[in-house]
């Protein structure tokens, strides 16, 4: 009888302890979460699958939605999740009609996805990148006609006849997109891509275990995202909020070297009127997705401060469980904190009708 009350109250212990839930019982939103159509499923054989799963598994979970997800959701404590279309999306295309098609489609699709449970689902918009203007406009439908929250894009927007000319939105010619997202006032979610083949050849050919996650992702990711910031796109959308998962591609961990060599660049003309940590500081927030371990949330949350920081999952590529059980368990330093990062800051960022 003790034995068995003793087991009843560690499994409680061990529930309670795995769902990561702040203030008055409420749980976490997540916003770097991926979906994929049943028809691209297969694409997933282009990542590995989290250890212990098969790539059917990843590829079945990238298509169900209301289904097993929802399930995890519940059991880890996860209240919303915000969807976006799987890398890298559009910018996988270079035909841009193709582009632009494909990515109305999946907003479309998204959107009647999640329409009978706006409690539990938010999107972010898939955009061709091939036309600043075509994707300010996509933008502007699909947050005012859809409600999506902001939008996310897969790093550079490949295009050409053989799909190597890479379009990066630090030129000009993308401040009219940049202008829109900051008149719709949503952020923009940088997400990693897999590399074109030319880049893949000249980069990655002998050591293409660094391909995605392990190193490659955040190589390039980072390179576009100072490029924005270098070539002074948050100088002239102040209120321009970006939104960089990975906790910030590891830019927040090397802001001291690039800030102190980027002041040389100045005196050469370069735009940029800030500091990366300014901007780190006013247009940029950082998520956890994919990287669960205490030190280094913690090193970022010092130096940026904790409402700069969202938790987000990866899933399916991350497990929603490892994810949630790390999060649980994190030695926050008070209950603010915890409610930031667990949910308040995507309130506030993407103005969630939630508290
Ligand atoms: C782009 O795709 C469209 C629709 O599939 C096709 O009609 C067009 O020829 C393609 N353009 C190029 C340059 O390949
Ligand atoms: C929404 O629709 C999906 C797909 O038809 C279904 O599986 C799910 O149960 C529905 N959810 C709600 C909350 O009605
Ligand atoms: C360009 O991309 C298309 C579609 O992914 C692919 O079929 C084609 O082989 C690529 N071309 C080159 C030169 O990589
Ligand atoms: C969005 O589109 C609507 C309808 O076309 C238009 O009236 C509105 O001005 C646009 N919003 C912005 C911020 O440009
Ligand atoms: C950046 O600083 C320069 C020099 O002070 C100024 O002329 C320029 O207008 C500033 N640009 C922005 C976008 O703030």
């Amino acid at each position: 009888m003790f034995l068995y009350l003793l087991l009843g109250i560690l499994s409680i212990y061990q529930a309670a302890d795995a769902t990561p839930r702040t203030r008055n019982g409420l749980g976490t939103i997540a916003l770097e979460e991926a979906w994929q159509f049943p028809e691209l499923a297969y694409l997933a054989e282009n990542y590995a699958p989290p250890v212990g799963q098969t790539t059917e598994d990843l590829s079945n979970n990238l298509v169900d939605i209301q289904g097993h997800r929802l399930q995890l959701m519940d059991e880890y404590g996860i209240d919303y999740m915000i969807l976006s279309w799987t890398s890298p999306g559009p910018q996988g295309y270079s035909n841009q009609t193709e582009a632009e098609a494909m990515a109305t489609k999946a907003n479309d699709y998204l959107y009647e996805q999640i329409q009978n449970n706006t409690a539990r689902f938010g999107g972010f918009a898939a955009l061709s990148m091939h036309d600043p203007v075509q994707a300010a406009a996509e933008l502007n439908r699909t947050v005012t006609e859809y409600g999506f929250v902001g939008a996310l894009l897969n790093d550079y927007q490949e295009s050409g006849p053989d799909n190597g000319t890479l379009l990066f939105y630090d030129q000009p010619e993308y401040d009219v997109f940049w202008q829109m997202a900051t008149d719709l006032d949503v952020p923009i979610y940088m997400h990693p891509r897999l590399p074109v083949t030319q880049e893949i050849d000249l980069l990655w050919q002998g050591r293409k275990w660094l391909l995605t996650a392990p190193w490659q992702f955040a190589n390039d990711l980072s390179s576009h995202v100072l490029g924005i910031a270098t070539n002074g796109v948050f100088d002239r959308f102040p209120s321009l909020r970006m939104i960089v998962g990975h906790n910030g591609e590891r830019i927040p961990s090397d802001f001291w070297r690039a800030d102190h060599m980027l002041e040389r660049q100045k005196l050469l003309g370069m735009p940029m009127n800030s500091t990366i940590v300014g901007y780190l500081k006013k247009n940029i927030w950082i998520t956890t997705s994919g990287e669960f371990y205490n030190d280094i949330l913690r090193y970022h949350i010092n130096q940026l401060g904790a409402d700069r920081i969202l938790f987000s999952v990866d899933y399916p590529y991350e497990t929603v469980e490892e994810a949630s059980r790390w999060f649980a368990r994190f030695p926050f330093a008070d209950d603010d904190e915890k409610y930031l990062i667990s949910r308040g800051n995507a309130i506030s960022i993407m103005k969630l009708d939630l508290r």
